[in-house]
């Protein structure tokens, strides 16, 4: 299986080495295909990844994941053509982050629409999925806590996407994953970010996850 990857960032990166590690070849996405970001970036995530620009990694990957700044998504998405996402399952794991005030950011969408959702209607003939967007780069991948398990919350309007989302996801070592419902619940994983924030803006300590408790 083939993964595209948009965004040579910490989560790129991240996600990048969290597909090698289940066996996936990785395209990573950019704006300049030659970049030492880029380049950087395949040398530190290993032997089966490549550099491409966002169409080539798009057009490369049977799944695509979007990891581009939030402001930059669709930018990122119309270079990427939205052609090559046709039929794929696409992981959102974007924050429609806004700093324009400084720390903690704000959100520059929320409560009737979100990022996942503009997401989705960009790319109507894709599968898209939030996830792993609550959570530190570094801790997307084998999330060890001695407190127990975190769990991941996901949404997304198609069923079997989900499903697959879900399977990759146990593989990068979530053993607990929530399916919260369609595109939508972006409209509260997104801002979820922020409590996230905030809680390692109080604390100075950025390796925290969610955790549901249940009876039943
Ligand atoms: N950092 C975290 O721990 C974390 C956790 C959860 C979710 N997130 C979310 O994940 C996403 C990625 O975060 P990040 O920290 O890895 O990296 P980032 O700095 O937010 O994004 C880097 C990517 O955005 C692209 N980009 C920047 N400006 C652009 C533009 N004008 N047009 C097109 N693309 C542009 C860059 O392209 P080039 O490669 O061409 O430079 C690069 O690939 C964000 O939405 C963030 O909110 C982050």
């Amino acid at each position: 299986m083939k993964v595209g990857i948009l965004g040579t960032g910490d989560v790129g990166k991240a996600i990048a080495k969290g597909f090698e590690g289940i066996g996936y070849d990785v395209m990573i996405g950019s704006r300049d295909a030659k970049s030492d970001k880029v380049l950087a970036a395949i040398k530190e995530v290993g032997a089966k990844a490549s550099a491409g620009t966002f169409s080539e990694a798009a057009k490369f990957g049977d799944i695509i994941a979007i990891c581009t700044l939030g402001a930059a998504t669709e930018n990122a998405i119309t270079l990427a053509g939205t052609d090559n996402f046709s039929g794929k399952v696409v992981i959102d794991v974007t924050n429609p982050l806004d700093f324009s005030k400084g720390m903690p950011p704000g959100l520059t969408v929320g409560h009737t629409d979100s990022a996942g959702e503009q997401i989705q209607r960009l790319l109507p003939k894709a599968h898209v999925v939030k996830a792993l967007n609550i959570v530190g780069n570094p801790d997307m991948i084998n999330p060890d806590f001695p407190d127990g398990p975190p769990d991941m919350f996901i949404c997304g309007n198609d069923g079997d996407a989900k499903k697959k989302v879900i399977e990759i996801l146990n593989g990068f070592g979530w053993s607990s994953v929530i399916d919260i419902g369609g595109i939508e619940g972006s409209r509260v994983l997104e801002p979820m970010t922020i409590l996230w924030v905030l809680y390692g803006v109080k604390t100075g300590g950025w390796r925290h996850a969610f955790k549901m408790i249940k009876k039943s």
